[in-house]
């Protein structure tokens, strides 16, 4: 028993030596695209962090997580930490958005759409903790985040954007992989950002499939991340200074996560991929709604690590140009039909959404170009 905890002591110091120090010499930014990644912070997109933190062409300048859908602010410190056990010398900076919807607001339904997340072991109460992993990762001896003085999620953008554009020359991508929250306040408080940012790449929506709301059955068409905040989204869409890049179901849905990702996965030694690893591991396990441990690797998708290989351009074989979409979201709250998409005619003044259409298939999960990608990086 001595013995166990002096090793735990001696593990948890030595997680202590995680600080900043100079960057690698193989850290080049110049040659790198800058990335913000906005998300609700639940199982696939802390996946796409992980492999965002890991591909060497990707340069991550901050981490935004809203504080509605799966995962909430608390997500804040598990972004700081894996931020800085893979990239100490980056310090990565990490905000927390509101935690009402935009829509919630408008409406004052109290948690009417926020509530379409099941609570309980699985689902709400596991997110935050990872499903119990939270504890593998070392703690960060930064602070990230001041009680007293934590500022607003839309100047933290701001800031991250001003400083990308200044030390690099280039415009951010901001890689979505959650709700358009706080993407939504950045626009509305500063209107001149959406020209600042190079394009948005939002996993999200469903187009000409049906959408995903297990636990909203008569909404047919509407998906969890357009839902959640469809506010947000009929705002992001309306604006024509918005260039897009939608990865939705119709895309996702091609591509399913199946056994032999898993077993690649498990043959690999590092820290990085045994964490993915447990992670769908316990998730496959604790989530009852895929009904089984087997169905669960024929139903789930890794819809954010896909939607980052689409930012990439990895796995797409045809896009849809030109488009122009309203999202629902009436003058009054309808769980009915909230959140659907539906296409403009071209000429309309809206953003300008580029839709990934197609992808590259495989029998095979790993031996996909878009999936591969992800296992090659941890
Ligand atoms: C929203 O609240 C209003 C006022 O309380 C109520 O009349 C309406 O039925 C509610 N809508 C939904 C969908 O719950
Ligand atoms: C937190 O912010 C407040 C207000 O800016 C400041 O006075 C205080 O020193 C900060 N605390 C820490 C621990 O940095
Ligand atoms: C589009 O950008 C211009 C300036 O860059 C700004 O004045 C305008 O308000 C923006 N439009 C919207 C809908 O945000
Ligand atoms: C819309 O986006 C596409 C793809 O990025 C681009 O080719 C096209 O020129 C854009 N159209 C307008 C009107 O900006």
């Amino acid at each position: 028993m001595i013995l166990t905890n002096l090793l735990a002591s001696l593990i948890a110091f030595s997680s202590i030596t995680v600080q900043a120090g100079p960057a690698p010499s193989w850290w080049n930014k110049n040659k790198k695209t800058p990335i913000i990644i906005d998300m609700d912070a639940d199982t696939d997109d802390i996946i796409a962090v992980v492999q965002a933190l890991n591909t060497p062409t990707l340069d991550v300048r901050g981490l935004s997580v809203s504080g509605i859908g799966w995962g909430h602010g608390s997500q804040g410190q598990t972004l700081a930490d894996i931020a800085d056990y893979f990239q100490p010398y980056s310090r990565i900076p990490v905000a927390i958005g509101p935690c009402q919807s935009l829509t919630d607001v408008k409406y004052g339904n109290g948690s009417l759409y926020q509530n379409s997340v099941p609570s309980g072991a699985g689902n709400l109460l596991d997110s935050d903790l990872m499903f119990g992993l939270v504890q593998r990762l070392p703690r960060t001896q930064r602070q990230w985040r001041n009680a007293s003085d934590p500022g607003l999620v839309e100047d933290h953008l701001k800031t991250w954007i001003d400083k990308t554009i200044k030390e690099t020359g280039k415009k951010p991508t901001v890689l979505m992989s959650g709700m358009g929250t706080d993407v939504a306040l950045l626009f509305r408080k500063y209107p001149d950002y959406a020209k600042k940012v190079e394009r948005l790449v939002w996993m999200g929506g469903a187009v000409d499939v049906p959408g995903n709301l297990f636990s909203v059955p008569s909404n047919t068409k509407a998906e969890f991340n357009m839902y959640l905040d469809c506010v947000a989204g009929q705002e992001i869409f309306a604006n024509p200074n918005v260039s897009v890049t939608l990865v939705p179901l119709d895309f996702t849905n091609q591509i399913v996560l199946d056994k032999s990702l898993f077993e690649a996965l498990a043959k690999k030694w590092s820290f990085a991929a045994k964490f993915v690893h447990d992670l769908l591991q316990l998730q496959a396990t604790a989530t009852t709604s895929y009904g089984s441990y087997e169905n669960f690797f024929q139903q789930y998708s890794l819809w954010d690590p896909q939607a980052l290989g689409v930012l990439q351009n990895i796995g797409v074989t045809s896009f849809e140009t030109n488009v122009r979409i309203r999202q629902q979201c009436g003058s009054f709250p309808d769980p009915n039909t909230d959140g659907a998409l539906f296409r403009l005619p071209s000429s309309a003044v809206a953003a300008n959404v580029t839709i990934a259409k197609k992808a590259a298939v495989s029998a095979q999960a790993a031996q996909n170009p878009i999936l591969a990608a992800l296992i090659n990086a941890l």
